[in-house]
């Protein structure tokens, strides 16, 4: 079994002393952090943009993926990276360009990768296979935190890990991914899944993230 690994939400952290919450979870093994920028439009919610994650840069190593819930998004990859981003991930379903966009995000050094709703087919992704760091797959709508799990987006999963086979691509799923669905989705045969509300609801959050990546 290969060993798990968790990008929290910074979404679900609270964002008064957002250092303290990134530092808990790099103390026992985060090295990796999910930032959900939203634009009001793509979906129905408004988070930050680039101004906080050049500061969230500023106060840490951790590979920052920057999952962009915007349309238009080739217009913003620029701020995106130049703010820090070490993966660059937008919304199938927000792209004119889909082909385009991976190039330009990964001339820039950065990893790219495209993010899918749990209602778009996976087979529309599999052409641009070659060219993906990252494939992000929904299991909720996109737009808010603590969402309930989309159960047939394991689907997706499996076919996804089966499409990916050999290739440098990680896998990740985010949203509703918690105590009482992780165990699934990691059968599956993903490498990441994203963990908001359930890490930063907890009370003990280090004893939460213990939990949850029960490497074996
Ligand atoms: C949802 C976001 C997720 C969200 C996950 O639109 O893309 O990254 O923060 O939160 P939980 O883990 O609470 O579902
Ligand atoms: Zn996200």
């Amino acid at each position: 079994m290969k060993n798990r690994i968790i990008s929290p939400s910074l979404l679900s952290a609270n964002f008064t002393r957002l250092k303290e919450d990134i530092k808990i979870v790099e103390d026992v093994g985060v090295n990796r952090l999910h930032l959900d920028v939203m634009d009001g439009h793509f979906v129905p919610n408004l988070t930050f943009g680039p101004f906080i994650i050049n500061d969230i840069r500023k106060v840490t190593k951790s590979h920052l993926e920057t999952h962009l819930m915007i349309e238009d998004p080739h217009k913003y990859f620029k701020d995106y990276i130049n703010a820090g981003s070490d993966t660059i991930i937008f919304h199938y379903e927000a792209s004119k360009h889909v082909l385009e966009d991976l190039k330009y995000i990964k001339n820039k050094n950065v990893k790219a990768g495209i993010a899918i709703n749990p209602d778009t087919d996976y087979n529309n992704i599999l052409e641009f296979i070659d060219y993906l760091d990252y494939i992000l797959i929904m299991s909720v709508f996109p737009g808010f935190g603590g969402q309930k799990f989309i159960v047939d987006t394991l689907n997706t999963m499996k076919n996804l890990v089966k499409a990916s086979k050999n290739k440098d691509i990680l896998i990740g799923v985010d949203g509703g991914v918690n105590l009482s669905t992780i165990d699934e989705v990691y059968n599956t045969g993903i490498d990441i899944t994203i963990v908001g509300s359930g890490l930063y609801g907890a009370k003990n959050i280090k004893e939460r993230y213990n939990q949850l990546i029960r490497n074996e």
